[in-house]
């Protein structure tokens, strides 16, 4: 039996999708854990592209068990158009998806009060560049214990007062951003919605926290999928720069509702570069043409939003801060070819603050964008094979950028991806073994 927990270790869009894909070919159960579709996972199998937001990576592989757990919050608009889009393929065809009863739901509300603050928030120079998904206003209703969850969605009378109590608790807030408050018509639209898409949902939603139990005791191999990274995190991120729920490790056992001493191994997902998407402080985002030839390098676009990625070097004082974050046992590197052809690469080895030189980020983050990152410069390579499947197939310059980030984070690598496809990876630990 083996558990596995995948967490990107930046500020999201690592390339989990890639990692997740080919880790459940050993896996038995995928589950997401956190967020919702906010995130974008990008999976390219045999040439064709397919993007989830919600439903696990791991869907492209037939027959494994993919599970929405109960600390994620779900559209379910948005997850039925994702449910038909993967069985147009030939995907979730055999009753794998299971979507937790107790994960929290997102109304059309909860995405009109996001957009409103986040444009209220731009007028002031204060937005956090959100998805405008409506997580934060749903994590929000569930910390106030307001929330919807999957299992109203199956109850007409119970969803009915759930939403009237909603609207009514925003109408105020809404008047107060500027938007038009929610009629009683929106009110039963949305309600009537909400209610024929339960029913929608209802053959594919059950106790998703008894079924990731039930396979870690009959020793099944379980997976977990991380959503953005750990500098996202709501409690240890770049605050309040972050998203609404808990990216690091530790939110798998919360969301699924196992303990930590169930976990066997985390592995943390870092791109050959650092990119951010929103707002909030990159201490090594590259600017003007360079920051440009990166992005157009790496086709960094959000895939969820369209929204142009800021780009910069990778930024290794924040890695090790994931790597204690989530106490990742190894690392998964992405994108090391996007680096071809790009000159010499830097990457940020520490900081100066005040004088001070120091290993990982300061906490807050007025410190952090005075913070001066410290670059190591290490030769660049013209061309990476994506037909490299051992580390010795790489050319000297890249084996030694690898090989500093590996000395340096303190944790070894046990894939490096060198090109969008399944096949394009050198493996070298098998975390479920
Ligand atoms: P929210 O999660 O939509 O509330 O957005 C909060 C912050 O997290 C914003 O800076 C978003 O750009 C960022 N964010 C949320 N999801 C992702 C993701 O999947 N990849 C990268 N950034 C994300």
């Amino acid at each position: 039996m083996s558990v596995v927990i995948v967490v990107g270790a930046q500020w999201g869009d690592e390339g989990k999708g890639k990692v997740v894909d080919l880790f459940t070919e050993r896996a038995d159960v995928v589950v997401r854990y956190g967020g919702g579709a906010n995130a974008g996972h990008t999976l390219v199998i045999e040439g064709k592209k397919l993007v989830t937001h919600l439903v696990p990576s791991g869907v492209c592989h037939p027959g494994k068990s993919c599970v929405l757990g109960d600390g994620m919050v779900i559209d379910p608009h948005t997850l039925l158009d994702e449910i038909a889009e993967c069985q147009e393929r030939g995907l979730l065809v055999r009753g794998e998806l299971l979507i937790g009863l107790g994960a929290h739901v997102i109304l059309p509300y909860h995405k009109l009060v996001d957009g409103l603050r986040e444009d209220h928030g731009a007028k002031q120079g204060k937005a956090i560049g959100t998805t405008r998904r409506g997580i934060g206003p749903a994590y929000e209703m569930k910390a106030a214990r307001r929330g919807i969850r999957v299992r109203d969605l199956l109850k007409p009378a119970r969803l009915r007062e759930l939403v009237a109590a909603n609207v009514d608790d925003l109408a105020p807030l809404i008047a107060h951003l500027g938007g038009t408050v929610p009629t009683k018509s929106d009110v039963a639209k949305w309600t009537d919605e909400a209610l024929a898409a339960g029913e929608r949902l209802r053959p594919h939603t059950g106790e998703a926290g008894r079924h990731v139990s039930h396979a870690i005791t009959k020793g099944r191999h379980v997976l977990f999928e991380g959503a953005q990274g750990c500098l996202l995190d709501v409690d240890h991120g770049t605050y309040p720069y972050v998203t609404s729920s808990s990216t690091i490790a530790a939110g798998a056992c919360q969301s699924a509702g196992i303990g930590p001493t169930q976990i066997d191994s985390v592995v943390g997902i870092t791109k050959a570069y650092a990119t951010r998407v929103g707002e909030g402080p990159f201490p090594t985002e590259l600017h003007g043409d360079a920051g440009e030839r990166l992005r157009k390098a790496g086709g960094e676009y959000g895939a969820t939003t369209g929204r142009p990625r800021r780009c910069g070097w990778l930024d290794l004082p924040a890695l090790r801060m994931g790597v204690r974050l989530s106490g990742m046992q190894s690392l998964a590197l992405t994108k090391l070819d996007v680096l071809a052809g790009l000159g010499d690469v830097q990457v940020c080895v520490a900081y100066k603050l005040d004088g001070k030189e120091l290993d990982e980020p300061p906490t807050d983050p007025e410190d952090l964008v005075r913070a001066e990152p410290i670059y190591t410069r290490i030769a660049g390579w013209d061309r990476l094979p994506s037909d490299a499947r051992d580390i010795t197939d790489l050319p000297a310059p890249a084996r030694a950028y690898v090989e500093t980030i590996e000395r340096m984070a303190g944790v070894p690598f046990c894939l490096v991806s060198v090109g969008p496809d399944r096949a394009e990876t050198i493996r070298l630990i098998d975390p479920f073994s």
